[in-house]
């Protein structure tokens, strides 16, 4: 795939980079432009130092002295993606005009062109906007509406460019490449279990779901299907190849996991399961009468573990640990004491790593005896890792 960025003037330019590295890891070459108001939202260097290309913004490069040939790339590239594509990009689009490298660009463009719209709500549903939109449609150009949720200026509603891995899912069907996960499922769990004590009360842990719910997104964007099944959770996440399950305690989940198991050719297993659950669960809210208040606790069942003694000789399980101590160790046995394939290692001890952060510091190891370890990195970054992992462990 080659593949040219667009990147308009809007906040939403900050996800750029990680749709470069997604396009990347799946064996495209990216190529970036720029607006100029483009620059004051997203370095220029980081952009180029990503797509390991130069970055094109003016017609002329001012200090080469060379002309940036709008019609080369027209006809360099199997897409233009203008991501974030603002309304004043997308108005000038829509008449034609050509006062920046990217807008001659798309008018050179041989192949298709992609827009994904990233705006505050009113400029959204503004009917001037509207109308460049439907004019667009009409001149042949994909558009990737934008998303509900909250908005740099801390409105709440349709503006938010979609996210890399579905923007990476869009140029994927539009261009109809192979991905490694195709046919595949996966099944994944996230998010930490609550394990009721009274009516209002519960064990739980601050496990966010981030992790897992990124690796649901990258494996949807890898091509599979996915079975997410989470504990109680802030995160959100629709996409067609997605079904999601909401559960509460360890119990649900495993049951969960019993159902869908046999469809699937992996399991990742992300999810905080609390270790114990209360013996007996009260039907009524528990005074505060006595100074010491006892609860039994029971031990939880084993989710991974119970997939891996059910496992065909085509499925994998792939499990986290999550140590403050002799974490090697203590990750190496886990790996074979639950007959995993994989066991994904993050430290505790590691600033920046761990529960609620967005950021993860990960070491793997597998049952073949490799060990890999990686850099610190935001959760949807450590997620391409991971299936990069799995899929060459899989060979
Ligand atoms: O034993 P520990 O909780 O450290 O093991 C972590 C791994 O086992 C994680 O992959 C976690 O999702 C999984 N696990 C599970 N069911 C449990 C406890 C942990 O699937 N009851």
């Amino acid at each position: 795939m080659r593949i040219i960025i667009g990147i308009s003037g809007g906040i939403a330019a900050y996800k750029i980079p990680f749709l470069i590295r997604l396009l990347k890891k799946s064996g495209a070459e990216v190529k970036c432009i720029l607006t100029p108001s483009a620059v004051d939202f997203i370095s220029p260097i980081v952009v180029s130092a990503l797509s390991n290309e130069p970055v094109g913004i003016d017609f002329w490069n001012k200090e080469t002295g060379e002309w940036n040939n709008h019609v080369a790339y027209g006809e360099w590239a199997d897409l233009l993606v203008i991501a974030p594509a603002t309304a004043n990009t997308i108005a000038k689009m829509a008449t034609g005009a050509c006062d920046n490298l990217l807008l001659a660009t798309y008018l050179s463009m041989r192949n298709k062109t992609l827009v994904v719209p990233a705006m505050d709500l009113d400029m959204y549903k503004h009917p001037s906007f509207l109308r460049n939109i439907e004019q667009l449609t009409k001149d042949g150009v994909t558009i990737l509406p934008a998303s509900e949720g909250e908005l740099a200026s801390g409105l709440f509603g349709q503006g938010r460019m979609e996210e890399p891995e579905i923007i990476l899912t869009k140029i994927q069907e539009i261009l109809k490449t192979k991905t490694p996960l195709l046919g595949k499922t996966v099944l994944i769990t996230a998010g930490p279990t609550h394990e009721a004590i009274d009516p209002v009360r519960f064990i739980g842990n601050s496990s966010s779901g981030k992790m897992g719910f990124a690796l649901a997104e990258t494996a949807i964007a890898l091509g599979a299907k996915v079975v997410l099944i989470s504990g109680p959770t802030n995160c959100t996440l629709t996409h067609d190849a997605l079904e999601i399950i909401h559960v509460t305690t360890a119990d649900e989940m495993l049951a969960e996991v019993k159902a869908k198991w046999e469809a699937c050719s992996m399991g990742i297993f992300s999810a905080a399961v609390a270790d114990y659950k209360p013996a007996t669960v009260s039907d009524t809210k528990i005074k505060k009468v006595d100074d010491v208040l006892h609860i039994e606790l029971v031990k939880n069942p084993d989710i991974v573990s119970w997939a891996s003694n059910n496992k065909k000789e085509n499925q994998l399980t792939i499990g986290f640990a999550l140590e403050t101590n002799n974490e090697k160790e203590n990750a190496l046995e886990k790996l074979k004491k639950k007959n995993m394939n994989i066991i994904i290692l993050n430290s505790l001890n590691e600033k920046g790593a761990g529960f609620e952060k967005d950021t993860n510091k990960i070491t793997i190891f597998d049952s073949k005896g490799d060990t890999k370890i990686f850099d610190l990195k935001h959760k949807k970054s450590v997620a391409i890792d991971i299936f990069d992992y799995i899929i060459e462990y899989s060979k």
